[in-house]
């Protein structure tokens, strides 16, 4: 019996024992042989004869074969002629021993006459034949980015068939920003080491590569998911807003936009606006919608009453993170004021002595508007004897432009008119009631230059011998005519014992009986004065002729009246007396 034992070499580099075998002789008449997994069948093990100490010929002669042991599988053969002991059968380590240490197939070898019985132990060795294997291709992993740094991830190992240095030695991570590898014990874990952020890298592509102690390594991709984590709050697309909106914009005007954006995912990164905190004002003017932050005008917007808005806005992702942004909304000036003309103060009346130039009123106009729009030009455009003089800021003068004239014009109805120079410009216009005081500027003037009365003689006192009529058109007591006598005398007597007048009437009356043979004709002068004060007045001469009534008997002057007491009727010679005598005679004689 021959038996060997050596010391186990650590198959370090398979193929550089493939054609290396050891032989090995048990002490109980055991044969051992030490080969690699996987050679070819046919080939050569070892020398069977040699080990057993006998003649290559002697293995035929003696009908040696070889039985497998208990598992009935046969791996080797003998050669009888050579005497060497063949692979028979595939001898895969992996299959027959998995990853036990070592790895010994049990054949036996029979011999006839006489019956001998050997043990036959074939340590196979392990061949660097399989790679490690990872159970998929590709690992899935899904990470929440809020993982903080240190987390660890289990990977499932590789797993590789061969046995000691040939199975898995090491795990490489290819360099990635996040992760690194720990390995201990059976466990593989990633461990990240900078923290994710899913805004920044939603996916990534890991390499894991496993190596067993030979050259075929193995690789497998780790895809990690980055899973959202709400931790970003809306942003906007700017601090602050600015708008400009023209007044009276009607209700749906689109005003502007705002705009935040959540780089989350899902409803962490859904935006819904809103207004910040503001008064009750705002929201009656203006609102925003909660989806697209479209801010619209919704009440009325009056560049007189608020010029500005400003206001904060509102942007809240799905769990609440919200942020602010202000939004400033000026209210453009549009021309919807229309000028409003104030009476300040106004002479009334005015008198119609003053002179040209001379302020009878004061107005004042407003536009609530502004710039062009609240800029107002005043005018008068009627053809009247008054102007507008500009005075300080938004004042105007009414100032007369010529000599006013009571008896002409009593009253003026001044139309002013303003137009400011908004586009297009409105306008109003006021009128101004102006009346014009009398002065006692006309005397009374009489109809006519001179009034004649024609009276018979023998009038009876008290009778009309006429009337005169002056005017005045000055206004009431300024144009109240009175008339009275001037005083003079007629025939050395006071006027007024021949006639008098009405003084309200202007009727002139005789105050006795005239006698034409006393008196055929006279004069007086009458005058008309106004009740002004002072008055103003004019005379005229009123010249009264008497005419002649046959009132008076002829007398006889001579001869004496006793001669002519005889006569019962007068009796003319033919030719005395002469005509000439008796006429002068009759007028002498008139009483
Ligand atoms: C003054 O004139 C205006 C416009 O012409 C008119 O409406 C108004 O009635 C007038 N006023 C008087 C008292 O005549
Ligand atoms: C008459 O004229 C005077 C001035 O001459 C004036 O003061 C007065 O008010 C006038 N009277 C009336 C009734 O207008
Ligand atoms: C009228 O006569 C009176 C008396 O002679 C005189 O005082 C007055 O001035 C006269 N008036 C006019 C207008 O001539």
């Amino acid at each position: 019996c021959l038996s060997t034992t050596l010391p186990s070499v650590p198959l370090t580099r398979a193929h550089t024992f493939y054609f290396l075998f050891l032989l090995f002789h048990s002490s109980h008449g055991d044969v051992s042989f030490s080969f690699p997994e996987e050679m070819q069948r046919g080939s050569v093990i070892g020398n069977l004869a040699k080990d057993l100490g006998l003649e290559a010929s002697a293995l035929s002669g003696r009908k040696a074969r070889i039985n497998a042991d208990g598992s009935g599988k046969r791996y080797c053969d003998l050669n009888a002629r050579s005497g060497e002991l063949i692979v028979a059968d595939r001898i895969d380590r992996e299959v027959l021993c998995g990853n036990k240490a070592s790895c010994i197939l049990k054949q036996e070898v029979v011999l006839e006459n006489p019956l001998e019985l050997h043990r036959i132990n074939l340590h196979i060795q392990d061949v660097n034949d399989n790679a490690p294997l990872f159970k998929d291709d590709l690992i899935d992993l899904e990470i929440r980015e809020s993982a903080v740094k240190g987390a660890r991830f289990v990977i499932e190992e590789a797993h590789d068939a061969d046995v000691g240095q040939n199975s898995v030695q090491q795990y490489l991570l290819k360099k990635n920003d996040n992760f690194v590898l720990s390995v201990g014990g059976n466990t593989v874990e990633l461990v990240l080491d900078k923290e994710l952020d899913r805004e920044k890298e939603s996916e990534m592509n890991l390499l894991l590569t496993a190596l067993d102690g030979g050259s075929p390594r193995r690789s497998v991709v780790i895809h990690v998911t980055v899973l959202d984590a709400n931790d970003n709050a809306p942003v906007f697309s700017k601090a602050v807003y600015k708008a400009s909106l023209p007044e009276n914009s009607p209700p749906d005007t689109i005003v502007i936009n705002v705009r935040a954006t959540d780089a989350d995912e899902g409803v962490n990164g859904d935006v819904t606006y809103d207004f910040g905190h503001v008064s009750g004002n705002i929201i009656s003017v203006f609102s925003i919608s909660p989806v697209t932050g479209e801010i619209k005008v919704t009440g009325v917007t009056d560049f007189e009453e608020k010029a500005s808005y400003e206001m904060r806005v509102e942007a809240k992702d799905g769990l609440g993170l919200t942020s602010y942004a202000k939004v400033i909304i000026d209210i453009t000036d549009v021309n919807d004021n229309a000028p409003v003309i104030n009476l300040k103060s106004l002479a009334y009346p005015v008198a119609e002595n003053v002179s040209p130039g001379t302020e009878v009123g004061i107005i004042n106009v407003q536009d609530r508007d502004s710039e062009k729009n609240g800029q107002v030009r005043c005018s008068i455009e009627q053809n009247v004897p008054f102007k507008l003089v500009p005075s300080i800021k938004n004042y105007y003068s009414l100032v007369t432009t010529e000599q006013l004239d009571r008896e002409l014009v009593s009253d003026y109805n001044i139309t002013i008119s303003a137009t400011d120079e908004g586009s297009p410009p409105l306008s109003s216009s006021k009128s101004v009631l102006l009346s014009v005081a009398d002065i006692n500027d006309n005397p009374p003037v009489f109809e006519e230059q001179s009034y004649s009365a024609y009276v018979s003689e023998n009038n009876k006192a008290g009778c009309t011998l006429c009337s005169v009529s002056a005017q005045d058109p000055d206004w009431r007591q300024n144009g109240t005519v009175i008339y009275s006598l001037l005083p003079s005398e007629v025939n050395g007597a006071s006027v007024s014992s021949y006639v008098s007048v009405n003084g309200d009437t202007g009727v002139i009356h005789a105050v006795r009986s005239f006698d034409y043979e006393h008196l055929r004709s006279f004069q007086v002068h009458v005058m008309a004065r106004d009740n002004g004060s002072p008055p103003l007045s004019s005379n005229v001469s009123v010249s009264v002729f008497i005419s002649d009534v046959n009132d008076n008997s002829p007398q006889i002057l001579y001869p004496s009246p006793e001669v002519t007491r005889h006569l019962r009727k007068p009796q003319f010679e033919p030719n005395w007396p002469p005509a000439s005598i008796r006429l002068i005679s009759l007028k002498q004689t008139k009483h």
